[in-house]
This record gives C-alpha cells, structure tokens and sequence, in this order.
C-alpha cells in the first residue's frame, strides 16, 4: 500500500480513507456479531427458553462439529502407529493376562468398556500408519483394567510387564514418551501402573478421570497434555431411533423429580442422597442398590428406573468420574453433577451449562430438592433438546459417523499434533540422525534403556 505511488495524493487519502472506513465496520460489525452470538449462548441465566431457528446447537457448525473453529485446524490429518501385541514382548500380557486366558471380549463390556473399543477404532482408522517413521502419535494397546479385575496379572507384575514394554520401543524412547498414547480407563487413571509417574509422565494419556486430589496425592492427569474420554455406556442403550433397551418418557410422564441408582460404598454424597428419599420418597427415588441378591437390577430395569425422573443425580463414587452422567443423555434426564473435582470431556467445544446442572456437594439436602424443582419445565425440556445433540460424542461408534466419541477424541488428538517430539537425551546431528549421550542411533538403543 505504502509504495503505491498516485498523482492527487490529498484525493487519494480521502478516498483511501473511507476505503479503510469502511472496512473496518464491516470488520467490526462481524466481531461484534460473532462476540454476540458467543454471549447468548452463555447467557441464559434467566429460564426463557430460547427459540431454535435451526436444530443445531451451538456445538454443531452448518451440520459439522465446531471443533475447527476452536483453533484446531480445518481437517483431521493424524498419522497414528498402533503397536501390535506380537512386535513386543509383554503387550500380550497387559492385553490377556499372563496366561492369555482374558479374551477381549470379555474386556470390551461395562463401564471401562473404552480400552478395547478405542484400541479396535484406532486398528480400523483410515488415520493409522504401518510406518513408525512417519507416525505423529504410537498407540499402546493395554486391557490393563480388565485384566487386574480378572485376577490376569497383580499390580506388581503390571507395573513390571509396563516397563518391560516400554524398555523395547525406541520411538518411545526418542520422544521420551511424549508422542505416545496410553488409555486408563477407570478412576484410578495411570496410578494403574505403580511407576507411571516415572515413565509416563510425558505420555498422553486417555481417561476419564481427571481428579487433581486423588488418593495417591499425586494426580495422574494433565489439563495440557492428556484427554477426557467419555466413559463407555452399555451398547444396548446408545442406539439412535427408538431401538433402546430403554426408550425416553415423555418429561410428563416421569413420575419423579431426581433420582440416584448407586451403591452408596459408604460414601457421604450417596449416603446423604438414600436418607434424602426417605424423607422424600415421592421426590427423590434413591434405594440403596446391592451388588447382588433381590436389591440388584437388571440393565433393563436399571434404566427403567433412571428414566422416570426428570433429573438423574450423578453423585462422586470411588473417584470423581461417574458412569452415570454419561447413561443420563440416553434416558434423556438432565444430569446433575455433584462432584466437586470431576473433569468433563471436550470442554473446548461443549458448554456444560446447556445440558447438565453442577451442584456443591456439600449442599446435599432439601435445598437441593427445592431448588430443582423450581426449574420449570420449558428449560428442563430446553436442556434434554441440548443433550440429545450432544449425546452422539459419548458413542464409541466408528469415525465414519458424524459425531462420535471417537471422533471428538481424535480432534483432540489433532491439536496435540507437533513436527517434533523430543527429550533431555535425545540429540540430532547434521544428517537428521537421533542418537543418544553416547552418540548411537536411536534404533539401535540398547535395552532396557534408562528412561528420562
Ligand atoms: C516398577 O518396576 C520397575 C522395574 O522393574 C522397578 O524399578 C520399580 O521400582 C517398580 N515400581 C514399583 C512402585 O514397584
Ligand atoms: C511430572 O512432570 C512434571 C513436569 O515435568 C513435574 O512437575 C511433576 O512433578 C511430575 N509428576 C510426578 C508425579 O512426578
Ligand atoms: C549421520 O552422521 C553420523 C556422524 O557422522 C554417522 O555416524 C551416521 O552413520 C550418519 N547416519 C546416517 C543415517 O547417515
């Protein structure tokens, strides 16, 4: 511009001037405008439920997921190596125990259901690589969870078996674990391996657990460098289009204000919520449920009852994540959280005010119930609205779906994406070779190797 010479320079500024002018309304008109629309869907303290001018939420960009709008870039462009449990010596064992009996099958149910299915997507993803030279990020594949559960190895041998594993890969070691990816799938976190703070801490690590306050005092999750997964609801009640074990009732039909279906495992939250609905018993449907004998229920009956409330109360258990805010978006009641410490997946692209309610622990009583019930109805059923969009990112469905948990985690994924991953004893010379402090090829580093 400076260098554009013209002959009526004073013409020329004026008219360059409005030019500018111009502009720059037009520019902050679309500031203001985006800033605006930003607010309104922030702002809605008070309960006028706002009109939907199209079905989709705020989450969701002319049909696609706004994760692009985050700063993540415009495509999912991810190389991930998965590591195969015959390449290294140990992986068969974190996968099926020490004598191989524990089949995947059997790991793939329940809540912790995730480290089976994320480890198939990613061996089905159009976003694996075969070439380790080429990968952004190396999947571990361990069914460590179920594994213990099933009596297939102790925590001394898990921890061992890890390091074992971890010993044998050299990309592991060139990045000092930086670009390599493990899933801990229960509350519990990477504390699953004794030593992980040693090894893994470095390493992005996929769990649903994000308590900073956990027992060990030492937590082992990372805002920055690890992500929160959905936990794994029962398949039988994720499926689109009335094919539930379960379908939702309609928000009249529900014959009570909130619910909580748990073992209380002598937790105070819980135990509070079960004296709470003897004192209100037509309010509150909150028996104390049992492991076994007449007390348990049936998967079916589990969500029939959760269903029949308006709100489903997500109490903190062993640790601050809980199954059950995740099942509320399939019965179509509205969470309410009451766990002080819980992290919640996806929070770059999911206002959690929109679907879910989070209330103080320490407030468990009668005001919790008079509080609830003066949310009218019109926002109750605004909110189911919200979640019904939203529940798609709780389903491990594949990544050719349009939303998925999956793919929210390979967005995720995306942005930790770097040209280069490296560690305190890692060096590179003039040839693009990593060698070590001794000066020897990556490749060729010896194990077990001291890790940093
Ligand atoms: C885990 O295993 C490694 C290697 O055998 C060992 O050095 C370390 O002390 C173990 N950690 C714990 C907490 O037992
Ligand atoms: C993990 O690493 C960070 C930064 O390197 C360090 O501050 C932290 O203490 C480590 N955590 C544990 C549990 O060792
Ligand atoms: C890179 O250079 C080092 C030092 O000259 C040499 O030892 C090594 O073999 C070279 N590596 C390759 C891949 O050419």
């Amino acid at each position: 511009m400076r260098s554009h010479h013209h002959h009526h320079p004073s013409l020329s500024l004026c008219t360059r001037a409005h030019q500018i002018g111009a502009l720059a309304l037009v520019v902050v008109t679309f500031l203001l405008t985006r800033s605006l629309d930003r607010f309104s869907s922030f702002s809605h303290s008070d309960y006028i439920p706002r009109t939907f001018s199209h079905s989709t939420s705020h989450l969701f960009h002319a049909g696609a997921l706004n994760w692009p709008q985050r700063g993540y870039g415009d495509s999912i462009q991810l190389r991930i190596y998965v590591y195969d449990e015959s390449e290294i010596d140990g992986l068969r064992e974190l996968m099926r125990g020490r004598d191989g009996h524990i089949t995947p099958q059997a790991c793939l149910k329940g809540q912790w259901g995730t480290q089976v299915k994320i480890h198939r997507l990613l061996l089905k993803s159009k976003y694996r690589t075969m070439k380790k030279g080429e990968a952004d990020f190396f999947f571990v594949p361990s069914y460590v969870k179920c594994v213990r559960m099933m009596g297939g190895l102790n925590d001394k041998e898990i921890n061992q078996t890890y390091v074992k594993v971890l010993s044998q890969m050299p990309y592991f070691r060139r990045s000092g674990g930086r670009d390599h990816i493990f899933i801990f799938p229960s509350g519990a976190g990477a504390h699953l391996f004794r030593s992980w703070a040693t090894y893994l801490n470095r390493s992005i690590i996929l769990t649903p657990e994000g308590d900073r306050t956990d027992k060990r005092d030492t937590s082992a999750f990372n805002t920055w460098k690890d992500i929160i997964i959905p936990g794994n609801v029962e398949d039988g009640m994720t499926k689109f289009g009335g094919s539930r074990i379960v379908n939702p009732l309609p928000l009249n039909k529900r014959k009570y204000l909130a619910n909580f279906f748990g073992r209380a495992q002598g937790k105070t939250g819980r135990l509070q919520l079960i004296e709470l609905a003897k004192q209100y018993p037509d309010k509150l449907e909150s028996p104390e449920l049992k492991f076994s004998g007449p007390n348990k229920l049936g998967r079916a009956d589990y969500f029939d009852h959760l269903r029949n409330a308006k709100f489903c109360l997500a109490p903190r258990g062993e640790s601050s994540w809980t199954l059950r805010f995740y099942e509320s978006f399939f019965v179509e009641c509205v969470p309410v959280v009451l766990s002080d410490q819980v992290e919640l997946p996806f929070q770059n692209v999911i206002d959690y005010t929109e679907i879910s309610i989070k209330w103080p622990s320490t407030r468990i009583d009668t005001e919790l119930l008079d509080y609830l019930q003066s949310i009218p109805d019109e926002r109750i059923e605004e909110m189911i609205v919200r979640g019904r969009e939203v529940s798609c990112l709780w389903v491990y469905a594949p990544e050719t779906s349009p939303c998925s948990a999956m793919l929210g985690i390979l967005w995720e994924l995306q942005r930790k994406v770097r040209r280069f991953h490296q560690s305190a004893e890692t060096f590179w010379l003039h040839n693009r070779s990593f060698v070590n402090r001794d000066l020897m090829e990556f490749h060729s580093w010896r194990t077990p190797v001291p890790l940093p």
